[in-house]
Parts: C-alpha cells; structure tokens; sequence
C-alpha cells in the first residue's frame, strides 16, 4: 500500500476495532484493484463531533457500527431508501461536502440467502424485530419473499410488519406455520456466546425442505445452525451476511465492483 497525497481516507466509527476483519478486507481490495483508498479504525468519543470531523478533515467516507447506527442519523444531510426505513445506518459517503447514510445490512443478508435459495416467492419466518430483523425483513419483502415476522414482544413485531407489510406473531406460532415454510431466520440475539446452548427453534421443527440462516455470528456455528445441518437443512452462516454487507458498502465507498474473492480470502470465511 502506498499512500501518498491523493490517498482517500475511509473511516470506521465503532466499538469492535480491536476483533474486526474489516481491515484486512477492504484494504486487500484496495490493494488488489490498485484503488487508492486506506480504511483505518476512528476512536469516537462524540458522535456529534465526529461527524463534523467527517467534513472538517475531508474523510471519503464511513463504516458505522455498534453504537453509532442510530445516534449519528440526526447529524447526516441524507439518508438514502433502505437507512430511511430501517432507522440506522452501517455507511455514510461523503458527496463532495454532503454526508449521505445508506444501509447495507439487509441486502447484504439476502445475498448471503441467495447463495443457497431463492427467496423470491418463498415463505420466510423471520425471528425477531430489533435492529438486524428491521434491515432484514424489508430487504426481503424487497426481494419477493413472502415474510412472517415472529417476535417475543408481539406489539414489536406488530409495529416491524405494518411498516414492512407483512404478517407477524408471537413466537409461539412457529410450531403452526413452520411446516408450511421454506426459509427460517433467527434474527435474534438468542444463541450468541455465552449462551451457546440456546435456540428459539426446537429441532423437532427443523425439517430438510428449510434453508435456515442465523444472525449470531459468535460462535460461528451457533446451535441452532448445527442442529439444522444435522436435520439435512441448508444452512446459511452470519460472516456470509458480514461479507455481502461489506461487499455492498464497497460499491459505495469507491463506486467500484469489489473483487468478492479477495475479501473472502481476508475474511478467511468459506460457504460451508
Ligand atoms: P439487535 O439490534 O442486535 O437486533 P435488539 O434491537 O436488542 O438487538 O433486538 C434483539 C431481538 O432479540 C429482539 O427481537 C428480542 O425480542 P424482544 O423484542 O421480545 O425483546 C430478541 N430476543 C433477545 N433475547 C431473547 C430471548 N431470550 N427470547 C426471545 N427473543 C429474544
């Protein structure tokens, strides 16, 4: 990598910098591509300021996680469709002096999906209504699924289906409909380490027709991703929705088409 005076300065604005494979990932495209742009961690100790520092020092753009994806909103220009909708952005671009918010989350799910079904016309169970269902359930409705949104709290998933315009319920309800289901998603939190003996999905349900996928990406094969492949299910892994979100956010970042190999290589993630 060379910097030098033209060098574009992407940014990460999160709490993960220390765990995160993002670094490896975009700056081995950059290098791959001859792109030059270097992606390097933001310590934000105030969003509101580190926003304005986004114009100030002529930064390209911005990665967003945990805990900015809300607050930061109310400091943007713009939001394009999908952070409208969801209410939280992963991006923010930077168009000559104007911050722009997008959202690839949901969209970056649904590739990783496409990767082993279709979803267009399919019966999706979606399992939860906090952020990463909300950017999941419209990338579906978006893509021709036919969605159900279960959640604990009904009234959540009440208020999550009216805007997306689907069907909801109590979780309840899986034991009824998940026979007559092609895909099921755990959008919950439910299974990510230390509590890796929990599933919301007990695995009598899980019959081989299902394509089951699961946010949790910590552990990477969360319970109830093992019990599905046990059951003959495929299955679709969280680093695969981490990866296309990615892929997508490098779209907006340098307008390029990334080398989806390379960031693989970095991720060190396969399919299976
Ligand atoms: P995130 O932004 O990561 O999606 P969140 O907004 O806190 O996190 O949402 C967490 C989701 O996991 C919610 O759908 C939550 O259900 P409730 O709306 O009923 O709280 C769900 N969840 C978390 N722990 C759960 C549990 N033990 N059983 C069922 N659902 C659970």
């Amino acid at each position: 990598m060379k910097i030098n005076g033209e060098t574009k300065l992407i940014g990460f604005f999160g709490s993960t910098f220390k765990t995160s494979k993002m670094y490896a990932m975009y700056n081995a495209v950059f290098e791959n591509l001859g792109l030059n742009y270097v992606y390097v961690p933001l310590v934000v100790n105030d969003i509101k300021k580190g926003v304005k520092a986004i114009k100030a020092l002529g930064i390209h753009a911005v990665g967003v996680t945990i805990p900015f994806k809300i607050s930061m909103i109310e400091y943007l220009d713009e939001l394009d469709e999908d952070a409208r909708r969801i209410g939280a952005v992963n991006v923010v671009v930077n168009k000559n002096g104007k911050l722009i918010g997008s959202n690839t989350d949901g969209h970056g799910g649904v590739r990783a999906l496409k990767e082993k079904t279709e979803v267009k016309e399919k019966k999706v169970i979606l399992l939860g209504a906090g952020g990463a269902a909300r950017a999941l359930a419209f990338a579906i409705k978006d893509e021709g699924g036919r969605l159900t949104i279960l959640n604990r709290t009904v009234s959540d998933a009440e208020e999550l289906a009216k805007s997306v315009g689907c069907r909801f319920d109590g979780l309840e309800k899986l034991a009824v409909i998940v026979e007559d289901t092609d895909i099921l998603i755990n959008g919950t939190s439910v299974g990510m380490a230390p509590e890796i003996d929990q599933s919301l999905v007990d695995k009598i349900f899980l019959q081989k027709k299902l394509t089951v996928m699961d946010i949790v990406s910590n552990p990477r094969e969360t319970k109830l991703l093992k019990e599905a492949k046990e059951a003959g299910c495929q299955t679709v892994f969280a680093d695969r929705m981490l990866l296309w979100q990615g892929v997508l956010k490098f779209k907006l970042y340098t307008g390029v088409e990334p080398a989806v190999k390379v960031m693989e290589k970095a991720l060190q993630i396969t399919s299976h």
